[in-house]
């Protein structure tokens, strides 16, 4: 399968590079819209080849979609990164409509790919990638609880000195400060996390959790790449190997968990159709309400959208 990653900075770049790395489709083509910088760095990459010991070929062109024609997965990197003392939600105005004029680009070339998107902030853009696609919802999703989880994961490795291979999480709801880590679906090795874990040892660890990307912000400057682009090419290895993965993903809700029309992170399984399930599972009170405040802070952004595109 053919895969494409507007947007080639480093987010983008770095998910070109892994998925090369992993061998996950036969040709990923990285697109940008400054000159020469996707055809750099896929160059660079390809010559990596021979190294680390890859078929995958790697292109880069500058705005030229026909280059993407026929990809199975597209994954949207294209837009502003964060800078210190900005919430993602700031970012809404200038990425909307990048994310709107990239995806009917991509459409036009790939009728049939599936898209993840990783713009932020990540709810609205997947909301707008949605809109633009005129694709079922199946076929638009967005990365974001790969990457919490990933951080959820990390952080819990480090304070019991265990593998971080051998902890697994579901966190749900917005890509933001409301994200909802779930304590009760966290275990390590099957062991629940509670049996080996004090209370505030892990409500620290899901505070650290929600507020992971601004940390990193605030240490570099800009926003994290490293594991948001292994993330996003985790997503893409899973439909493009059709793997049926269990991921958390931001899919369109329409009743699951009692809520409809809404973009939210809920556990999904990812096949060469794209989101083949959605997980309903079943949350008891508390975490219903955390789910369902989370979903209300991203129901605020879509609207802020709706009005801009009146
Ligand atoms: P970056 O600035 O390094 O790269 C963005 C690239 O997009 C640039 O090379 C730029 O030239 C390109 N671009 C802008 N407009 C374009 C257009 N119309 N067509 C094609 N390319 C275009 O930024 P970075 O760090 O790669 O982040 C990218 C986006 O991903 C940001 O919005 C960031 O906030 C978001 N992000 C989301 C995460 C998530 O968990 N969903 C995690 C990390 C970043
Ligand atoms: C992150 O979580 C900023 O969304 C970006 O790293």
């Amino acid at each position: 399968m053919k895969i494409s990653v507007i947007g080639a900075g480093n987010v983008g770049a770095t998910c070109a590079l892994v998925l090369a790395n992993k061998d996950a489709a036969s040709e990923v083509v990285l697109l940008d819209i400054k000159e020469g910088i996707a055809e750099g760095k896929a160059l660079d990459i390809w010559q990596s080849a021979p190294i680390d010991r890859f078929n995958c070929k790697t292109t880069g062109v500058t705005n030229d979609y026909e280059a993407t024609a026929g990809s199975g997965v597209v994954v949207i990197t294209s837009g502003l990164p964060r800078k210190p003392g900005m919430s993602r939600d700031d970012l809404i105005e200038t990425n909307a409509d990048i994310v709107k004029t990239v995806t009917e680009q991509v459409i036009k070339y790939s009728p049939d790919a599936s898209i993840i998107v990783v713009s932020n902030p990540l709810d609205v853009m997947t909301y707008q990638a949605y809109l633009s696609a005129n694709l079922p919802r199946t076929k638009v999703m967005g990365m974001a609880g790969v990457l919490d989880t990933g951080r959820y994961r990390a952080f819990i490795a480090d304070e019991l000195n265990v593998s971080p291979k051998d902890i697994q999480a579901v966190l749900m709801g917005g890509h933001g400060d409301t994200m909802v880590p779930l304590p009760r679906f966290t275990t390590v090795s099957g062991i629940p996390i509670t049996e080996l874990m004090d209370q505030d040892k892990l409500d620290a660890i899901i505070e650290r959790t929600k507020f992971g990307g601004g940390e990193l912000v605030k240490l570099m400057g800009t926003s994290a790449w490293y594991a948001p682009g292994s993330a996003a090419a985790r997503m893409a290895e899973a439909i493009s190997r059709n793997q049926k993965r269990v991921l958390p993903c931001c899919v369109k809700l329409e009743g699951e968990y009692g809520l409809k029309d809404v973009f939210v992170g809920v556990p999904v399984v990812l096949g060469r159709n794209g989101v083949e399930q959605i997980i309903n599972l079943n949350l008891n009170q508390d975490e219903m309400l955390l789910l369902q405040q989370s979903a209300n802070a991203v129901r605020e952004m879509m609207d802020v959208l709706d009005k801009k595109r009146k």
